[in-house]
């Protein structure tokens, strides 16, 4: 057998499957939930992208996921147009107050704002990685970016607002693609992880999975920012919620905010 023979047989056979497969997909296998859900990712593997994708994650209020209280320091209060906004920071900062992370990974730097008040909201010995696509590989990403993100990656430098600031003692930045980056050293090693980089469909799967990976015994906290906001993010989010990994992800009332707490 000449090499690579297998590997074609192999095709072959998965081929044939695929194809059987998909016939019955599409004749039957669209009555049931899981299976439509399948559907819509081939229709946006190959680039539909609805403009308008309704949320459906189950909703809660503020009081239900927070205290009442909010005991939090806020800092670098002045919003960019690509930061969470006022209250979304408020729910980021007691979150992290009320779970007090030992290690915190943000994907999706940008000027660094989020990351700052992760930074002053959180134990002094924790730990904070933010990552963010370096400007110079825009072009150069595995998967497509959504229409609108290259704006937040094309910039001079990440994590600019937390540049010589006490709290950036405990930020390490990283650079990358968060769909080719090797995050294996921080697997099972991290407790909250915000995930705010590409809102592409693809992306949002691909940082979903990563993050549950991330966490420590499977346990910890994940926030998505811009659900019902982005297409993109919307759409994955409704997509994974019928994944049991992803079936407690809920959104939070008044904000772009989905959260996974185990
Ligand atoms: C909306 S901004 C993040 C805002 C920030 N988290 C905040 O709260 O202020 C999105 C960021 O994700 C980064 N980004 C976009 N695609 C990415 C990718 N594939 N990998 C890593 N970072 C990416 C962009 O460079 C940008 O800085």
């Amino acid at each position: 057998m000449k090499p690579g023979e297998s590997n074609k047989a192999l095709f072959a056979l998965e081929y044939l499957v695929a194809v059987a497969g998909a016939a019955y997909l599409f004749a039957f296998g669209w009555t049931s939930r899981r299976h439509r859900g399948f559907i819509q990712s081939i229709a946006r593997y190959v680039g539909f992208a609805p403009r308008d994708v309704p949320p459906e994650l189950p909703i809660r209020s503020l009081p239900e996921v927070l205290p009442e209280t909010f005991t939090q320091q806020i800092v670098e209060q002045s919003f960019a147009t690509g930061n969470v906004s006022p209250l979304e920071l408020c729910v980021l900062n007691e979150l992290v107050r009320e779970h007090a992370p030992a290690a915190v990974l943000e994907l999706g730097t940008f000027d660094g704002r989020t990351t700052l008040n992760l930074a002053a909201n959180t134990p002094p010995e924790t730990k904070i990685w933010t990552l963010d696509l370096p400007a110079a590989d825009v072009q150069k990403t595995r998967f497509a970016l959504a229409t609108g993100d290259r704006s937040y990656v094309v910039k001079d430098r990440s994590g600019a607002r937390f540049e010589n600031r006490p709290e950036s003692a405990k930020i390490v930045q990283l650079h990358g693609d968060t769909a080719t980056f090797d995050f294996s050293p921080w697997f099972g090693k991290i407790d909250f992880v915000f995930i705010d980089a590409s809102h592409g469909y693809d992306y949002v799967l691909n940082d979903s999975r990563i993050a549950l990976k991330l966490l420590r015994n499977g346990k910890g906290v994940i926030v998505w920012h811009d659900y019902g906001g982005w297409p993109g993010v919307t759409a994955a989010l409704n997509h994974l919620r019928r994944e049991p990994d992803f079936r407690d992800v809920v959104h939070i009332e008044g904000t772009t905010l989905a959260l996974r707490i185990r």
